[in-house]
C-alpha cells in the first residue's frame, strides 16, 4: 500500500458513520499566529484554542492529514525511521468521545481497515506519577479488545505523556498536555541489538518496534501552580503516515517508500555508492534525502535559507545535505544538487555554501591549533563535521580530543536551548490570552488603515507575539504621522465602544458577498468563518479568518499604539503596533 492509498483509508474510516467526524484542512507549515513554535510539528497545534475549549465551527470530531516538521532531532537523523518532515493522521475529540470509543476505533482501523497481524502490535499505558493515576481504564479496554496482557506496557511521563514541551514539569503555565496510549508495530526478522540495553521492549530504539500511533488523552492544562483538569475530555491521536506505510509493508526503513525513493537513486547516481551497503554511506544517503525533502517542503511554503527562525533551520538542513554529499562523493556542486531538486532557493545555498566550505579548508590550514572551541567554531561556521576536522587535524600532526569538541558542542548548546525555552515560554502561556487580543486589534487595524488610506489596502502578512503584532499591507508612501494618529484614534474608538465580536460560517461566495475581507483564507471544507466586529447592521470590521478572537473589544483592556511604520518591500509598508494598559 501506499502513503496516498492508506491517507484515504484513514479519512474515509473517520469520516464514515458511526465515527461521523468532519475533515478539516491541514494548515500551512509556519502558523501564521502562533508564536510559540518555527513549525507546525504537530495535527493539534492549530488546534489549540480549541482544545482548550472554544466551539470549532465544524463541530468536535475532526480528522486531518497535517504535514509537520519536527526540528529537535535534526542531529539524529540517519537511522531507518526518524525524518523532520513527515505526515500525520490526526483525529480528535473536543470534549465528545474519549478512551472507549478511540482506542477499539483505532484498533480497528490497524487491524481490519489495513489487516495488521493483531500479534504484531504491542501498546502502551501511562504508568501513573504523583499527581496522575495509572490508566487503567486504557488497559481494561486494551484488554477487552484482545490485546494479551505481554503486549501491554506501562511507561512513566518520559514515554506515555504528551504535551509540546514535554514533561509535566517541563511544561509552561498555559500548556496542555495528558496522558498517552501508544502503538508499536514489531517488525519481522529484526532481532534485538544489545547495543541498546539488555531487555528488548517497544520504546528500545534497537529498530524491532516502531512506534505508529499515540492517542493523547488531553485532560490537562499547566497552571503556575499545578495540572489543572480542562473543561473538555479531549482526544488527541497522531500517527505517522510514513511509518504506518513502513508497518503495512513489514518493511523497518521508510527510506525504502516511495517518497525518498526518487531522492536516493538521484544520490546513488550521484556518487556511485549504493544505499544499503554500508552502514556510514546508508546514513549519509537518509541524512540527505530527508533533509533535502524538507527543506523542498520549506521551500514550496515560500521560505528561503536565512541566519534567522524558520530560514536558519532550512539553511542548517541545506548545508547539512551538502557536508554529507561531499563525505559520499568528494567535492559536491550546486549542479549536482540540481539533479536532486529544481529549487532555486535552496540551489543558491548549495552554491554559496560549498564555496565557504572550500574557504573553511583554507583556513582550516592556517589554524596553529586545532583545539575543542576551534573545531566547534568549524562545524557551526563551515559546517565541519567532527569526523572531518578529527582526519585534518590527525593530517597536521595535531591531536584533537573529541570530548574537547563535545564539551564545546554542549555550551553552545545550552545556550541556545535556553534561548528558545525562553520563546516557546513567553509565547504559550499566552494562547487565548494577549496573542488573541493583538489578533483581534490587527483586524481593527486592518479596517481602519482601509477607512484612513484607501481601499486599496490589503493584508499582505502578519506576525503576532504576546507583546506586539506586524503588519504588512498594501500602500505606495510612507504615512504621515496625521495618517498614524487618525488609524490609531479609530482604532481606540471602537474599543472604548465595547464592540461585539462574533463569527458565523458561510460559503466564501456569501462571505464576499456580506462585504467580508478575504485576503488569507481559511477553509473548513467549504464554508469559511467570517469575523465580524460591531453588530450585523454597522459593522466596523468583517473578515474571513480562523480566529481566535476576543469576544467583546472591551476584553482588549487598553489603548492600541503604533510603534513603528517602515516599508516592507516595493509598494508594501509594515507596522508594528502594541496595547498599552
Ligand atoms: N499530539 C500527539 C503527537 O504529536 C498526538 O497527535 O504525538
Amino acid at each position: 500500500m501506499t502513503t496516498d492509498e492508506i491517507k484515504k483509508k484513514y479519512l474515509d474510516f473517520f469520516t464514515s458513520s458511526p465515527r461521523d467526524h468532519k475533515q478539516i484542512p491541514s494548515a500551512s507549515l509556519v502558523l501564521e499566529n502562533d508564536p510559540t513554535t518555527l513549525f507546525t510539528s504537530a495535527g493539534m497545534q492549530p488546534l489549540v484554542p480549541y482544545l482548550l475549549g472554544e466551539p470549532h465551527p465544524l463541530g468536535k470530531r475532526l480528522v486531518n492529514s497535517q504535514p509537520s516538521i519536527r526540528t529537535q532531532d535534526i542531529e539524529e537523523i540517519g537511522d531507518s525511521r526518524h525524518t523532520t518532515y513527515f505526515e500525520m493522521l490526526g483525529n480528535w475529540s473536543l470534549g465528545d468521545y474519549f478512551k472507549k470509543e478511540q482506542i477499539p476505533w483505532i484498533w480497528e482501523f490497524l487491524t481490519e481497515v489495513l489487516a495488521l497481524p493483531p500479534k504484531k502490535l504491542y501498546v502502551s499505558v501511562f504508568a501513573g506519577n504523583g499527581d496522575v493515576p495509572r490508566d487503567e481504564e486504557s488497559y481494561k479496554i486494551w484488554r477487552k479488545l484482545g490485546v494479551a496482557s505481554d503486549h501491554i506496557f506501562a511507561y512513566g511521563e518520559d514515554k506515555n505523556w504528551w504535551s509540546r514541551a514535554g514533561t509535566p514539569a517541563q511544561m509552561p503555565a498555559g500548556e496542555i498536555g495528558g496522558p498517552t496510549s501508544e502503538i508499536f508495530y514489531e517488525f519481522t526478522g529484526v532481532a534485538h541489538n544489545k547495543k541498546f540495553g539488555n531487555e528488548c521492549h517497544p520504546n528500545c530504539d534497537c529498530g524491532r518496534f516502531m512506534e505508529i500511533g499515540n492517542s493523547v488523552f488531553m485532560v490537562y492544562k499547566k497552571t503556575n501552580r499545578a495540572l489543572e483538569e480542562l473543561p473538555n475530555k479531549n482526544v488527541d491521536f497522531g500517527g505517522g503516515l510514513e511509518r504506518i506505510t513502513a508497518a503495512v509493508n513489514d518493511d523497518p526503513d521508510i527510506f525504502h517508500l516511495p517518497v525518498f525513493g526518487e531522492i536516493v537513486k538521484h544520490i546513488e547516481d550521484l556518487s556511485g555508492k549504493k544505499y544499503g551497503k554500508s552502514e556510514k554511506e546508508t546514513q549519509a544517503m537518509r541524512i540527505v534525502a530527508d533533509h533535502m525533502r524538507a527543506a523542498v517542503a520549506m521551500a514550496q511554503e515560500g521560505l528561503e535559507p536565512s541566519n534567522k527562525l524558520q530560514g536558519y533551520i532550512m539553511r542548517r538542513l541545506i548545508r547539512r545535505s551538502v557536508v554529507k554529499m561531499n563525505t559520499l562523493m568528494g567535492k559536491t556542486t550546486a549542479t549536482d544538487f540540481g539533479k536532486i531538486t529544481q529549487t532555486k532557493p535552496i540551489l543558491n545555498e548549495v552554491d554559496r555554501f560549498s564555496k565557504t566550505l572550500q574557504k573553511g579548508l583554507r583556513e582550516f590550514e592556517k589554524l596553529p591549533k586545532v583545539d575543542g572551541e576551534a573545531a566547534f567554531n568549524l562545524y557551526q561556521t563551515y559546517g565541519f563535521p567532527l569526523e572531518l576536522t578529527l582526519e585534518l587535524a590527525h593530517e597536521k600532526g595535531q591531536k584533537l580530543d573529541p570530548k574537547d569538541f563535545k564539551e564545546a558542542f554542549k555550551k553552545h548548546q545550552e545556550m541556545s536551548r535556553t534561548q528558545s525555552a525562553g520563546k516557546f515560554k513567553g509565547g504559550l502561556a499566552d494562547v487565548g490570552g494577549e496573542t488573541t487580543k493583538l489578533h483581534t486589534v490587527t483586524h481593527l487595524l486592518h479596517a481602519a488603515l482601509r477607512r484612513v488610506l484607501g481601499n486599496h489596502v490589503s493584508q499582505k502578512g502578519s506576525n503576532i507575539t504576546a507583546s506586539r503584532l506586524r503588519f504588512d499591507f498594501t500602500h505606495h508612501s510612507p504615512l504621515t504621522s496625521e495618517e498614524i494618529q487618525k488609524v490609531e484614534n479609530l482604532i481606540n474608538d471602537q474599543i472604548k465602544k465595547s464592540l461585539p465580536v462574533s463569527y458565523a460560517m458561510m460559503s466564501l461566495k456569501e462571505a464576499k458577498a456580506a462585504g467580508a475581507l478575504a485576503f488569507f483564507t481559511e477553509r473548513y471544507g467549504d464554508k469559511v468563518k467570517v469575523y465580524t466586529i460591531g453588530d450585523d447592521d454597522s459593522w466596523f470590521s468583517r473578515e474571513v479568518c480562523g480566529g481566535p478572537h476576543v469576544t467583546n473589544l472591551s476584553e482588549i483592556k487598553g489603548r492600541v499604539k503604533i510603534t513603528k511604520e517602515k516599508s516592507a518591500s516595493a509598494g508594501v509598508r509594515r507596522v508594528y503596533a502594541k496595547i498599552i494598559t
